[in-house]
């Protein structure tokens, strides 16, 4: 049997319309624009209506997606939502998605707590999942960071932001073809970015929530700084040796959007100039596991990717996990 390329078929992503400045940050707590700035790079983040749910983002950018695809519900048969800021605890966001989309009752599942890096980490399970099957995937990394975070947390707050982003993975002579994919976890590090209520550790309970610590990400910002650069950096290199190719042969960078610093830190340890490297986190802040599917979709929105270039993922978050992954447009 012969494969045709496996790869996107079609991309789509969705922002809620509420833009939140650092201005505005600075009036609820002791921070300025000028130190969210230099920190971070971030500028604005977009925040999720009161009656918009994780299930919402992820659908509208999942139907995105699909019109970019040229296919209706009924033609998935797999939906992964990557997400740590689920609809609710159980059933998964999965299987709302299904049924907010109208697709057939195919099997839908997701990765939950797998941080920033859950959307790539999807993208290579839906590659498997193609290739065994000649199935259509539609991949979601969506999140609603400001629900999960202490709005009074000034070390976290003022980083994320709420976003989904979507592709479908499938085979077909003009997918932008999966080229190389790897993945990885480190799990002695958990405690380093972490939400520990609510689950079986420190279940939900009357105290807790009177320390509202049901709203509580907890990060160890220098560690986290440390490793995704270091991690981010390795994975790309990863993909690219087990391709063949050099980091010259890439047309455009796309890392995770957590923090400029990180972001530039991660394209010079991989000796790329600053113009091959997208990035967005002024716009959006880190927008978790949405982060690396709306910027590949602003980029191309934007014509910064042409038929044939090679476009290079990577991604990394809590867990740790990390993923990255070469595309051929
Ligand atoms: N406004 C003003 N001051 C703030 C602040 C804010 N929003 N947040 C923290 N500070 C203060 C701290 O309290 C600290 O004050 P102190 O020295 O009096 O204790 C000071 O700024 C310096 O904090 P530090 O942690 O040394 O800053 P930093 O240069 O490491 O930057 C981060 C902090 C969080 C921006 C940076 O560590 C980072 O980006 N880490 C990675 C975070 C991330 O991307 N996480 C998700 C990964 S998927």
């Amino acid at each position: 049997m012969t494969q045709t390329r496996i790869g996107l078929i079609g991309l789509g992503a969705y922002v809620p319309e509420r833009i939140m400045t650092n201005d505005e940050w600075a009036q609820l707590i002791d921070t300025s624009d000028e130190w969210i700035t230099t920190r971070t790079g971030i500028k604005r983040r977009r925040l999720a209506a009161d009656n918009e749910n994780t299930a919402d983002l992820a659908t509208f950018a999942a139907e995105r997606a699909l019109a970019d695809a040229g296919l209706i519900p009924d033609q998935i048969d797999e939906i992964i939502v990557a997400s740590d800021t689920p609809e609710v605890y159980t059933p998964d966001t999965a299987s709302f998605v299904q049924h907010r989309l109208g697709a057939s009752e195919i099997p839908t599942y997701d990765l939950a707590g797998s941080g920033c890096a859950g959307f790539v980490l999807g993208l290579d399970i839906a590659r498997s999942r193609v290739g065994v099957g000649d199935r259509r995937v539609l991949v979601i990394g969506v999140e609603l960071l400001t629900r999960l975070m202490s709005w009074r947390d000034r070390n976290t707050c003022v980083l994320f932001g709420d976003a989904a982003g979507a592709a479908v993975v499938g085979a077909g002579a003009g997918a932008a073809e999966i080229v190389a994919a790897t993945a990885g976890t480190d799990g002695s590090r958990g405690h380093i970015l972490t939400a520990e209520v609510g689950g079986t550790r420190a279940p939900f309970n009357v105290e807790r929530a009177r320390q509202l610590l049901h709203q509580w990400i907890v990060m160890k910002g220098r560690e986290v700084f440390k490793e995704a650069t270091t991690r981010m950096s390795a994975a790309a290199k990863e993909v690219l040796t087990q391709a063949g190719l050099d980091v010259d042969d890439v047309a455009l960078v796309i890392p995770h959007q957590a923090n400029l610093r990180i972001i530039q830190a991660t394209g010079k340890a991989l000796g790329v100039p600053a113009e091959k490297v997208y990035v967005n986190v002024q716009e959006y802040g880190n927008t978790g596991s949405a982060s690396v599917p709306l910027a590949l979709w602003e980029a191309r929105q934007q014509g910064r990717i042409a038929v044939g270039d090679l476009v290079l993922l990577t991604s990394f978050g809590a867990g740790f996990h990390w993923a990255a992954m070469l595309l051929r447009f």
